[in-house]
């Protein structure tokens, strides 16, 4: 496989406080125990195919992130998902369920996304909570970010940057009252790459996120602000095109 996530990286990462705590279901598999019976298949997926995606991957237009495959039945639209069209659908497209993002690939190349782009989540975050982001890093690019906002604070910043002091490297942050906390740079390597498509997930869990990316585990974030339910947007900026944000529950 391509990318060398091995059992030794998901070790070494330092970043899972309890290795041996059952993954959710629909959460790509940390490498170091089987699969849930009937969950996420075992990583690394299938060459050149992101499981679920209608073909290769990647593609030219992989299309939005279809349910995680093998996931509980009554996984979906999360609740209060919005339902019609809102700023965040690509000009002229439909929007295509509850995220938002182009419809089926067979339809033609689609238009990007706007970037900065926001998705108002009107009951907020929530435990078992995915966010599946899918799109391209932009040549030469400097840095994006995605920001979880409770009013002007933000809860959660996840920030990766491509050259600081000609480093890569992610920073995840929160802000409350105009102020920057303290910097968490621990990702243990740095998946992204320009010009190249990515499949970012966010996972809201009981007291942290967790990021994966091209579905392997990155990194977690610790919750600085608990009250997930007056967390309700999600602001995505920075040098990348989007191709589809979708919210569901696992
Ligand atoms: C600042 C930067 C912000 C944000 C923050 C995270 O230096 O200007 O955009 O990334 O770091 O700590």
């Amino acid at each position: 496989m391509s990318d060398g996530f091995s059992l030794a990286d998901a070790l070494s990462a330092g970043n899972n406080p309890n290795p041996s705590a059952p993954q959710p279901q629909g959460w790509p598999s940390w490498g170091n125990q089987p699969p849930p019976p009937g969950g996420f298949p075992a990583y690394p997926p299938p060459p050149g195919a992101y499981p679920g995606a209608p073909g290769p991957y990647p593609g030219p237009h992989p299309g939005p992130p279809g349910p995680y495959p093998g996931g509980p039945p009554g996984h979906g639209p999360y609740p209060g998902a919005p339902t019609g069209p809102g700023p965040y659908t690509a000009p002229g497209q439909p929007p295509s369920g509850p995220g938002f993002g182009p419809p089926h690939p067979q339809g033609g190349p689609a238009p990007p996304m706007k970037v900065p782009f926001e998705l108002h989540l009107q009951a907020g975050l929530a435990p078992r909570m995915l966010i599946t982001i899918t799109g391209s890093i932009n040549p030469n690019p400097t840095r994006f970010s995605l920001d979880f906002k409770k009013g002007n604070d933000i809860a959660f910043h996840f920030n990766p940057r491509f050259s600081e002091n000609n480093r890569k490297v992610i920073v995840c942050n929160s802000m409350f009252h105009n102020n920057w906390g303290k910097e968490e740079r621990t990702a243990p390597r740095f998946p992204f790459e320009a010009g190249k498509p990515f499949k970012l997930q966010i996972l809201c869990e009981a007291d942290h996120f967790k990021v994966a990316v091209n579905d392997a585990h990155l990194l977690q974030y610790s919750f600085r602000e608990k009250r997930l339910n007056e967390i309700t947007k999600l602001c995505i900026a920075g040098d990348i095109t989007l191709t589809s944000v979708m919210p569901t529950m696992i």
